[in-house]
């Protein structure tokens, strides 16, 4: 099988003077995921090691520089699915933890389960896991905007990856630090197995962004992953889950997809959203910030 890898850095306005930071950031995490899945790695190696960019750059809503709680503090979430086995992990409302996408990747591997705040972050703990000071994931441009109460709008919601690996395997992950102002302890749909992201090898895999308020009564992952069972392209079964969410419920939303024969596709409703993604047959990763550019530059 030849190796595939996509990644989002979140369903939102981008704005001019963020594009260039939007792409950079995308670009280092496909080449990071690339890496792995180019010199032999498993596809939740290459997952774990394209978000941990995104987590590391305070460009994007994860990890480090995410969005603040009504608290001024950074809770995070993350998860990881594995298309194989169904094997998943996942973490919410945790606080230091520097990569929350590892402490998923962690969980998964030792027993699928979701741990919620203090149990996620002594599980890192005990497991060797980078931790650090609450206040060390707070960036100061969210402190500045957390402070003045700015209205964010070019705040890009959520970052994820799917990879498919030499083997046939594809795995998905997604992290967040949720939505701006929202009460401590709130959790989205990041962390859901079905909302945030679903993988299976039968069919694909799927990492989602956007309002996990709007994205969980949908099942927005399973919604892709159903309609890619069904037969349709990764384009238009991304298509039809966020045109399910517009049916259904309000709120913007996006989704990446790798179908089980490797090809790629995404959608979102919201004006932007920034995708990178790397194959065999390309020289090189290709950065997008709408889905209507993939057939007019590629
Ligand atoms: N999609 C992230 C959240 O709603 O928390």
């Amino acid at each position: 099988m030849k190796p595939v890898i996509i990644v989002h850095g979140g369903a939102k306005t981008i704005t001019e003077d963020k594009v260039a930071a939007n792409q950079a950031g995308c670009l280092a995490a496909v080449e990071a995921g690339w890496e792995v899945l180019r010199t032999g790695g498993n596809a939740a190696a290459a997952v774990e090691a394209a978000i941990r960019v995104l987590e590391s750059d305070q460009t994007f809503n994860a990890g480090f520089g995410s969005t603040m709680n009504s608290e001024g503090e950074v809770e995070v979430d993350a998860a990881m699915m594995d298309g194989a086995t169904l094997d998943w992990g996942a973490v919410a409302a945790v606080q230091g933890v520097r990569h929350p996408i590892s402490v998923a990747h962690k969980i998964m591997e030792d027993k699928s389960r979701l741990l919620v705040a203090r149990s996620g972050e002594r599980f890192a703990l005990e497991h060797g896991l980078e931790v650090c000071a609450k206040e060390d994931l707070v960036s100061e441009e969210q402190y500045q905007e957390w402070k003045e109460e700015i209205e964010v709008l070019d705040r890009p919601n959520t970052v994820g990856c799917v990879a498919l690996d030499a083997n046939g395997n594809l795995v998905a992950g997604t992290s967040t630090g949720g939505t701006t102002g929202q009460p401590q302890g709130r959790v989205g749909d990041t962390a859901l197995v079905g909302c945030g992201l679903y993988a299976d090898n039968r069919s694909g895999a799927c990492s989602t962004t956007g309002d996990g308020e709007s994205i969980i009564p949908v099942v927005l992952a399973k919604t892709a992953i159903d309609a890619l069972a069904a037969g349709k392209h990764p384009d238009e079964a991304a298509q039809h889950a966020i045109d399910t969410l517009i049916d259904r419920v309000a709120g913007e939303a996006g989704c990446i997809l790798i179908d089980r024969q490797g090809q790629v596709g995404w959608a979102h409703n919201s004006s932007e959203m920034a995708v990178a993604y790397m194959s065999d047959e390309l020289k090189q990763p290709v950065f997008f910030t709408r889905q209507d550019q993939k057939f007019t530059v590629v």
